[in-house]
């Protein structure tokens, strides 16, 4: 039985006195939410804030990215020893954001997911397909490529320490989100797919689902088979909102 998890991607959004507010919010709402690991994911700045205030808490936390390099002259970017020394537990990776607006790579994402597991850290591996290839009936053939950039550098066992999100690019912040069915068909896809590599992982890992999912249609998403989670954006930035999600898990 696969827990479920909910983690907030809070993207570049947030200040120091919106984050504690958020985080008092979330930490108060938690004795209601039942079963489902929780989990925030902040810009690095604030990771050590984050990190000071969820000390004593059962909600996790991680960065929204990592460098694929461990030390040295790459002005800007953050090492997973960096992001140890403030305990981060989780690292968003794949982003879809990060692969078209700054042009990361499958292979990119491969060595960043290779940093993250390397420290320790569980990599949240994002896939999915942008409208254009939706429409062109390519989404398990992007997915794919994208999986499989990642477990032909890292191993199928690899999973056993990572988490996936399946989120479909025209969904993410548009408010246009998959329908349960077409979500859940992607996510079995991928589950199949790991499962003629190793059927033992396939049925551990968590698929988790992002995409402008909300309090509206968490219950929905959630209550399909394949899908052990989500991967929320906008709606992770009020703790109501959140904890209604949180719940629906
Ligand atoms: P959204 O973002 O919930 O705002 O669509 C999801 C994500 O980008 O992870």
């Amino acid at each position: 039985m696969r827990q479920t998890l909910v983690a907030g991607n809070w993207k570049m959004n947030g200040s120091k006195e919106s984050i504690q507010t958020l985080l008092e919010g979330i930490s108060t709402g938690m004795s209601d939410v039942a079963n489902t690991k929780v989990v925030v994911c902040a810009p690095s700045i604030y990771l050590p804030l984050v990190s000071e205030q969820l000390a004593d808490s059962d909600i996790g936390f991680g960065a929204e990215t990592i460098s694929e390099y461990e030390v040295g002259a790459y002005t800007g970017e953050i090492s997973a020893a960096m992001l140890n020394d403030f305990s981060c537990q989780y690292v968003i990776v794949g982003h879809s954001e990060r692969r078209s607006i700054y042009g990361e790579q499958d292979a990119d994402t491969a060595n960043k997911y290779a940093a993250a597991r390397n420290a320790g850290m569980t990599p949240i591996l994002c896939l999915g397909e942008s409208l254009e290839e939706r429409e062109k009936g390519i989404t398990e053939e992007v997915v794919s490529r994208q999986l499989d950039a990642v477990l032909s550098q890292e191993g199928v066992e690899s999973l056993a320490d990572a988490v996936i999100a399946y989120e479909p690019v025209w969904a993410i912040g548009t408010g246009m989100t998959a329908t349960p069915e077409q979500a859940q068909d992607v996510h079995k896809f991928i589950r199949e797919k790991i499962a003629t590599m190793n059927a033992d992982i396939a049925d551990k890992v968590q698929i988790l689902y992002g995409g402008s999912m909300n309090a509206g249609n968490a219950n929905d998403l959630l209550g399909m088979a394949d899908i052990d989670g989500g991967l929320i954006g906008g709606a992770s930035l009020k703790a109501e909102d959140f904890l209604a999600i949180c719940k629906a898990g």
